[in-house]
């Protein structure tokens, strides 16, 4: 077990591998344009402004303290500044008081407003990032109904619950990170501009330190953190995974007693996951512990050269000031733009999967409607799920309307596959499928599926209750439910219970084998079908049950096409062909 469970992490490594290689031509910006819409767009520029305005009042908030300090302090200063100078005299102050009760007021109004401004700040950016979340997800769950039944049984469920309920969650953090990054950027470019004033040799030594140092860290940390991006997106499918097999099997594996293994590989696939974040949190804030020291490493090193050189710190304790201040305003917002930086790649895989999901082609089906007066056709179909192994050939059939036709032929000779054609489920290779002389495709697909009442071989019910079993997201009909109960053979069964209130359980586990097939039954007649279809529906029932079921069916049918697929003679012995399929 153990081995097949390591051959199967190689697959979906390699599987990793070939998809980011795929669409790693598209460059993350091209990926995140096209996720946007264009009032995004619009947001995002307003953003960035906002964020402009935000480093402005932060500056200014920091750099106003300094003056006020020294002018409460030392109330001739005033007079000495140029700028306040001007300003007391344009306004005519009585006296230095009244002057500094004006700048406390002003400034006390200033703050307020920067507060104010900040929370606004903060939720237009969260508002912005989680309506992302929102808009990925219903776009993943969208792109996931929209899949051809053939492409969505060639993917995992697991990996569609995953995208839609994690990697878009990531997917927005990506793209929250960045922005957060941007409003970083602003900020040092609006400080590099001051500390150019103030000092440009100093600020030049700063950037080449500051450079070198930007550029180990991304090509070496960085480069961690995303491996541990793709790492946990590829043990979520994994950790998904286990659960569904466990909670499906659940009966099964309880006899095996195999719960050992599964607890083990739950626990490597979870700890191995949480792993991924624990490296990833520990290193993205890495990079300010290293920038912090070198920088103030090099300070207390300048202190020493100048001590020893000069024998006279006086001279040079404005220039070390300002490297300091200059360390301690500049270093954070890189530390922060460093960290975004690193949080953005361990989300990027994210991106990539919800992008791949969201640019994977599904077709568009629509609702043109279809008249079925007479016949349905198949002209010359062929199907095959695998290249050049056809399941079905040269397959011509008429089923007129009203027809009760049976098909019969071994398991696995395509019976179901056939059956799906036909209900518009699959769409054949080649050859067509008329109704009334009209062409199946694309246009009308969808009304042609609503004529048909489906019961599978085997019956999905969700944890609810039965009305809503019936109905699937149709209005709630009381009468039509407990009607169509009757004719299905289960309404003795509910009424000694909860009616149709009656809880089904997870997976319809409250109920018989064939209690379940019987809403079932029940749910495909909800919808008053012109066709009714049998994918072996009655063959969890009882002899007695059945023909009375069948008794029901043919009943109902009445007038109505009937298409079924049986083993059992009993069933299908009214129908009047029968069709023997063997691929
Ligand atoms: N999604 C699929 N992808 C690939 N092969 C498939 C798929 N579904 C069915 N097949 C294959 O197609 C063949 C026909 O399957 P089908 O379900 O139509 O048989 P059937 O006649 O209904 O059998 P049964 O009586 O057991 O239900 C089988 O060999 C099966 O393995
Ligand atoms: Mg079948």
């Amino acid at each position: 077990m153990a081995k097949t469970s390591h051959k199967k992490q190689i697959k979906i490594k390699d599987f990793l591998k070939q998809s980011s290689a795929q669409y790693s031509k598209v460059s993350d910006f091209n990926k995140i344009r096209y996720l946007m819409t264009r009032r995004d767009k619009v947001i995002l520029l307003a953003l960035l402004f906002a964020t402009f305005i935000l480093s402005i009042l932060e500056t200014f908030a920091i750099s106003i303290i300094m003056p006020f300090i020294t002018f409460a302090s030392n109330p001739d200063m005033i007079f000495a500044n140029q700028i306040s100078n001007k300003i007391y005299n344009f306004f005519d102050f009585k006296n230095t008081l009244d002057f500094m009760i004006a700048f406390s007021g002003i400034l006390l109004v200033f703050y307020v407003f920067r507060a104010i401004y900040n929370i606004a700040y903060s939720y237009c950016l969260n508002r912005f990032a989680f309506r992302k979340y929102h808009f990925f997800a219903y776009r993943l769950f969208c792109k996931a109904t929209e899949l051809s039944y053939l492409d969505f049984t060639n993917k995992n469920a697991d990996i569609i619950r995953r995208n839609i309920v994690t990697e878009a969650m990531q997917a927005s953090h990506f793209i929250q990170q960045l922005l957060m990054m941007g409003a970083e950027v602003v900020t040092i470019v609006l400080m590099y501009i001051l500390l150019l004033i103030i000092s440009w040799k100093m600020t030049i030594v700063l950037t080449i330190i500051l450079a070198v140092n930007v550029f180990l860290i991304t090509q070496t940390i960085s480069k961690v953190i995303q491996k541990q991006g793709i790492l946990q997106a590829e043990l979520g499918e994994q950790f998904l995974k286990i659960i569904t097999k466990t909670l499906g099997n659940f009966k099964i594996i309880k006899l095996k007693g195999e719960q050992q293994n599964v607890l083990k590989a739950f626990d490597e696939a979870s700890s191995r996951r949480v792993g991924t974040q624990i490296t990833s949190q520990t290193l993205a804030p890495l990079p300010k512990f290293i920038l912090e020291t070198i920088g103030f490493c090099i300070l207390i090193a300048a202190v020493a050269y100048i001590l020893i050189k000069y024998n006279n710190a006086a001279a040079v304790i404005p220039i070390i000031s300002m490297y300091a201040l200059a360390l301690y305003r500049i270093l954070p917002a890189v530390n922060r733009i460093l960290q975004n930086y690193n949080m953005s790649r361990y989300y990027k895989r994210s991106l990539e999967i919800i992008y791949e999901d969201l640019i994977y082609h599904t077709e568009y089906e629509d609702n043109k409607p279809i008249d079925f007066k007479n016949k349905i056709e198949l002209k010359n179909i062929e199907f095959e799920y695998m290249e050049n192994k056809p399941i079905i050939k040269d397959f011509n059939l008429t089923i007129n309307k009203g027809d009760k036709i049976a098909f019969v032929g071994k398991s696995g000779a395509g019976k179901s596959t056939l059956i799906d054609l036909i209900i518009g489920i699959y769409k054949p290779k080649s050859g067509v499928i008329e109704i009334d002389g009209v062409k199946l495709d694309n246009s009308n697909l969808r009304s042609w599926r609503k004529k048909i009442g489906y019961i599978p071989q085997s019956v999905f019910l969700f944890d609810g209750n039965v009305a809503e079993n019936i109905v699937l997201g149709d209005k709630i009909d009381k009468q039509k439910i407990i009607e169509v109960c009757k004719k299905a053979n289960i309404w003795d069964f509910l009424e000694q219970n909860d009616g149709i209130n009656t809880i089904v359980g997870d997976g319809g586990i409250k109920l018989s084998g064939g209690q379940k097939q019987r809403i079932a039954i029940a749910r495909a007649l909800y919808s008053e079908p012109e066709i009714l279809v049998l994918d072996e529906a009655t063959s969890a029932l009882d002899n007695e049950t059945e023909s009375k079921i069948m008794d029901e069916i043919y009943d109902v049918a009445e007038g109505k096409t009937l298409l079924i697929i049986a083993h059992r003679l009993s069933t299908i012995e009214r129908c009047e062909k029968i069709i023997e399929v063997n691929n």
